[in-house]
């Protein structure tokens, strides 16, 4: 990293800080605040006895507006040392408003502030415990009391020379529920802690000299603690004559890509320490399983896979990449030529996977319905029972669960709350888990003792596209892989490998429709209502339309599988109400048809997304969109893409930000 530019002046510092939050934004957008050595002196160290918070409800956008109109901040100031910390807001406990954004502080003059991500279920309590100490509350979250606690440890220390990590141990020790926490404060100049418990928090690390090691040494609390050498967005930066550095403690890797992609990932209950430009990891205590040390890794992303190109808005672009995500998915796994599947990740678990009693897969939202898409093909090619359940749903109703099942857990993120206690849920239990994510390091990857990345690369856009694609692959070729040795299915197996050669190709196809989509969009952008039907293999593309639809448009839309059409739905078609139908020429073929005759005789005109060459369908409906034929088990992921595009075209039609959707959060970290 020789002559990169290290930023001194505090307008450079914020801007890095902003450009981090901005690269977050899309977590969750409701409020925005950063926390910055607060003084205008020549000293760093005297100015970072003070700490100035700036805050403001919207996107950041709306933070550096802010930040802009400050009167007593000089931007010009220079800093040898500086740590300064940001926080993009997604609301649980209180609405968005600049007292309620991050960071919160412990009192008027902000000695300490923290940046949160997750729950704490005990702040009521705490708070209960610190008003009883006199400690005076000023917003409605959760996280206000974790500020006033680090101050409460502080203000009754045994000792003067007590460090800012081990009064950060000392608060997580009191906190229950999940979190990735960020600390700074007035008496720790120079200083950044962070920790986590349930929640992501990564490491970024750019320096001008090589690192003595690469693995960070971890400070097992139980020997004596010395201080040794060795979004949620902060930054430390130090410049000296002969070293600049630069550490950045953040919740997702794309925060930090255009600075450097040397990492650590911290595990549950580590505090890491930044201070006098080195970092150390602490621990209470070793527990079984847990490694001495935390090794740097380099990422793999890019920056441009995080930047919008020529698309306008991140959803478009992703689904726009499509073609290549697929084949990233498959990329050294699908042999085509001799029709062998190979799953490194899963291949010291695939015999005990081949002798389990049932599979269950388990996930959310779209990640939910890849699994719905693909239950059908895995029942077919493993002959073993499949489950598909919503995390939620799952742990609500205690699910039996024993040591022969194979659990999945689909994520995306890798760090949805509910996915991940689940998954819990499911070790404990002694079940064998499988994670199916697009985040290398992120909780599900980890903590699962097999699984698959998908590789579709980083996914921005809050509604999910390309992921979704790319798990139906994965989950595919997993089935591939269960039945190789199968004499009797081989014939099918090369036809849906052969179906996956030609996938991308036939992915560009469907998306050359996006001019007819568009016009579609532009009949129906001013509907109050979308019902999307179908059935077989296409019941999930009905569920994942109409979550497309729902989540950016802010449309009602339901999905509805063909079969329960005359047990209430039907009820909901006249001839006004529009209806996209899914008729593919499957084994369903014939049941859609009659869907379909009973839609038209209640005077609907439904829209068909249909095989280009089953021309009985296209005769005999008035508005078609006409996909290319994929075998049976993969059509999905072609009738899907039409209503990616549709709800994306909608959503831009009644002016809504496609990226950033009301009340929702790409990485949902809380229950
Ligand atoms: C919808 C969407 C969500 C996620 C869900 C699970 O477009 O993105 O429904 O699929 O929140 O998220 P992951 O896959 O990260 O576990």
């Amino acid at each position: 990293y020789l002559n990169y530019h290290v930023p001194r002046t505090r307008r450079e510092i914020l801007e890095i800080l902003l450009k981090g939050l901005r690269r977050l934004e899309y977590r969750g957008y409701d409020s925005a605040g950063v926390g910055i050595d607060g003084g205008n002196s020549k000293d760093w160290e005297s100015n970072a006895r003070s700490i100035q918070l700036i805050k403001q409800r919207g996107k950041v956008k709306a933070l550096d507006e802010e930040i802009h109109k400050q009167q007593d901040i000089d931007l010009d100031v220079e800093f040898d040392v500086h740590s300064g910390i940001a926080h993009t807001r997604w609301a649980t406990h209180g609405e968005p408003s600049p007292v309620n954004s991050h960071p919160q502080r412990s009192d008027k003059n902000n000695e300490f502030i923290v940046i949160h991500n997750g729950i704490i279920t005990n702040y009521k309590d705490l708070k209960k415990f610190l008003e009883s100490k006199g400690y005076e509350f000023e917003s409605e979250t959760d996280t206000e009391s974790i500020a006033k606690l680090v101050k409460y440890m502080y203000d009754n220390r045994e000792s003067d020379d007590i460090s800012f990590a081990t009064l950060v141990e000392r608060v997580t020790q009191q906190l229950e529920g999940a979190f990735a926490l960020v600390f700074k404060s007035v008496h720790y100049p120079g200083e950044v802690v962070g920790t986590r418990r349930g929640g992501p928090l990564l490491i970024g690390v750019r320096s001008d000299h090589k690192l003595s090691s690469d693995h960070i040494p971890v400070l097992y609390r139980s020997c004596s603690y010395m201080r040794l050498s060795s979004s949620l967005y902060a930054c430390f930066i130090r410049v000296s004559k002969i070293k600049r550095l630069m550490w950045f403690l953040i919740c997702h890797d794309s925060a930090v890509i255009e600075h450097t992609n040397r990492v650590i990932f911290l595990e549950d209950d580590d505090v890491a320490a930044v201070m006098d430009g080195r970092l150390s990891i602490h621990r209470i205590k070793r527990t079984a399983g847990d490694y001495p040390a935390r090794a740097i890794q380099t990422l793999q992303m890019e920056l441009q896979q995080i930047m919008m190109g020529n698309y306008s808005s991140f959803m478009q672009k992703e689904i726009f990449e499509q073609p290549e995500s697929v084949v990233n998915t498959m990329r050294g796994r699908v042999n085509f030529d001799n029709n062998t599947v190979t799953l490194g990740g899963l291949k010291d678990h695939i015999k005990e996977i081949q002798r389990c009693r049932r599979l269950i897969l388990i996930a959310c939202g779209t990640s939910y319905h890849a699994g719905v898409a693909t239950r059908q093909v895995l029942e077919e090619l493993t002959e073993l029972p499949v489950m598909v359940e919503l995390a939620s749903d799952f742990l609500d109703r205690n699910t039996p669960v024993f040591r022969d099942d194979v659990c999945f857990f689909i994520s995306q993120s890798g760090e949805t709350a509910d996915s991940l206690m689940a998954l819990h849920y499911c070790k404990e239990r002694g079940a064998l888990t499988v994670g199916i994510t697009n985040t290398v390091g992120s909780s599900i990857s980890r903590e699962t003792d097999c699984g698959v990345h998908i590789n579709a690369g980083p996914e921005i856009g809050v509604a999910s596209t390309k992921a979704y694609t790319s798990q139906f692959v994965a989950l595919i070729m997993f089935a591939l892989l269960m039945c190789d040795d199968r004499i009797s299915v081989q014939p099918r197996r090369r036809e849906i490998i052969q179906g996956l050669r030609v996938l991308p190709d036939l992915i560009k196809e469907v998306l050359s429709l996006d001019d007819e989509i568009q016009k579609l969009a532009t009949e129906l952008y001013q509907q109050k209502s979308v019902l999307i039907m179908g059935r077989g293999y296409h019941y999930a593309t009905c569920l994942e339309g109409a979550l497309k639809i729902k989540e950016i448009t802010y449309m009602h839309s339901e999905g509805i599988l063909a079969g329960e059409l005359k047990h209430g739905p039907l009820a909901l078609v006249d001839k006004l109400m529009p209806v996209i139908m899914i008729i593919m020429r499957d084994h369903t073929y014939v049941k859609c048809q009659n869907a379909l005759q009973q839609v038209v005789a209640r005077q609907g005109r439904p829209i068909v997304i249909c095989d280009k060459e089953d021309h009985e369908t296209i005769k005999t409906s008035s508005r078609t969109i006409k996909v290319p034929h994929c075998v049976d088990c993969l059509q999905g992921i072609l009738s899907v893409i039409p209503l990616q595009l549709l709800s994306f075209h909608l959503a831009v039609l009644r002016g809504y930000d496609v990226d950033c959707p009301r009340n929702l959060a790409k990485s949902v970290t809380v229950e």
